[in-house]
């Protein structure tokens, strides 16, 4: 339904699209210009200086969900392309279930793509060619993310009988020699993003880096590998994979208020209709600050509510949001989005002693609502069924689970009256 609306509200307010998207911003395409990046001068010194500190390094970067990890890697990458670098324009999303040759295959395909958008191509015909086989084999097509790009789905019609695969150190072989190819062009290794690790399952991930350890020593490769903060700590719990990093992980942090009061305006003034039509700015910016305090600057977060609240209240003329209808705005759509089918009581005071917290443990949730832990866990596996709560990490036996982020729009109607008492 809101994907029939959208554009008429966004022309309201003269724009040509919702300025609140949460895509990351791409290295190449996206309605939104990789221009509009914000700060972190810190960070891209850091990861370009390591780029040009050796010709094989590998780097983690890390940070919580939705704090910027996807457009700041992609932005330190833009800038190489920019200083001569060749690196595939996409990110590789590792996927739960992929084999080192998946691993592979998804590898040079994210090249393939690349190389084959080039009017000339900068490497030999004969790894073209050999490099367009490989992708274009039937069964590699079932096993590659962007394979329906191609327009070709095939499926085995006996799944039981193993089509052939070609054993990933074949693979791992001929990505060398594209690398190879590559840097005697440029005259720099390529750079290769993966993107969300934290989808592989440990053991899964364990497994991965095991089995493409040679790979991960490519001659010319600059690996960037990106997760949340467990994928971290289990990096750190494998000293055999901490130690082949070249580098301490790049930690991304929430991005201050300035910066994010920058990203909104600057997207609002690339969506204009056009220069010479009037605009209206949906929010004011106190209700900025009260979305940035609320989450502690997460900038995804801070759009999603922004975004939610603006489609909510538009009906016929733009509305400018102030804190006062944001607040009432969102907290009259977790009521309808999640509260009204929360019909046990209990389950109910869980839920608002979580929303308090930025994590929590069965313990603690028991503590404070005085309900038993076994009636708190069956609570717990309800709201998780129903998408309110999650299991963010695990610590030893602990469990730690937050509310979905919408949640804490329970939060805002307080804190604002709360602050208009103390002005
Ligand atoms: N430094 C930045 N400058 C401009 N926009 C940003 C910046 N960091 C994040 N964003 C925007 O915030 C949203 C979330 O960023 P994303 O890179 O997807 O986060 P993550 O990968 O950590 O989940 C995206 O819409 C992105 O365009
Ligand atoms: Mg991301």
């Amino acid at each position: 339904m809101v994907l029939f609306d959208e554009p008429s509200i966004w022309e309201l307010y003269g724009l040509k699209a919702n300025p609140f998207s949460t895509s990351p911003l791409l290295v190449r395409g996206g309605l939104l210009p990789i221009e509009l990046f914000q700060g972190r001068k810190g960070e891209l010194t850091r990861l370009s200086r390591l780029f040009s500190s050796s010709n094989s390094t590998r780097a983690l970067v890390c940070g919580d969900v939705g704090v910027g990890k996807t457009s700041f890697v992609n932005y330190a990458r833009h800038q190489a392309m920019q200083k001569g670098y060749f690196t595939p324009f996409k990110e590789i999303g590792v996927n739960s279930d992929w084999t080192a040759t998946d691993f592979m295959l998804n590898t040079l395909y994210a090249f393939y793509s690349t190389l084959k958008l080039q009017k000339k191509t900068i490497v030999s015909k004969q790894v073209f060619d050999k490099l367009e086989r490989l992708v274009e084999l039937p069964y590699n097509q079932t096993k590659l993310s962007g394979a329906s790009a191609l327009g070709v789905g095939v499926r085995f019609a006996n799944e039981s009988v193993s089509p052939p695969t070609i054993p990933s150190m074949a693979l791992m072989d001929f990505a060398q020699q594209l690398f190879n190819e590559l840097f005697e062009k440029t005259g720099k290794p390529v750079i290769i993003h993966y993107n969300n690790l934290e989808n592989v399952p440990e053991q899964s991930l364990r497994k991965l880096y095991d089995d493409l350890r040679d790979f991960f020593q490519s001659e010319h490769v600059h690996f960037v590998f990106v997760g949340n903060f467990a994928v971290h700590s289990l990096f750190q719990s494998m000293p055999r994979v901490a130690s082949t990093l070249s580098d301490t992980p790049l930690i991304i942090s929430e991005l201050p208020l300035d910066q994010i009061e920058l990203i909104l305006e600057s997207r609002i003034k690339a969506l204009r209709i056009s220069e010479g039509l009037n605009y209206v700015v949906p929010y004011s910016r106190e209700a900025l600050v009260a979305l940035y305090g609320l989450y502690g600057g997460n900038v995804r977060n801070i759009l999603n509510s922004f975004s939610a609240a603006v489609i909510e209240s538009t009906n016929e003329k733009p509305v400018v949001l102030g804190k006062t209808l944001l607040a009432s705005v969102l907290n009259s759509l977790v009521e309808k989005r999640h509260l009204v089918g929360i019909t046990q009581a209990r389950a109910k005071d869980v839920l608002l002693e979580a929303v308090r917290r930025p994590e929590v443990t069965n313990r603690e949730l028991s503590k404070h609502t005085k309900i038993a832990r076994s009636n708190v866990s069956y609570y717990l596996r309800e709201l998780e069924k129903k998408g309110c709560i999650y299991l963010r990490r695990r610590d030893g036996k602990d469990k730690y689970y937050c509310v979905e982020p919408s949640l804490r729009w329970l939060l805002l109607e307080k804190r604002v009256q709360l602050e208009k008492q103390a002005q």
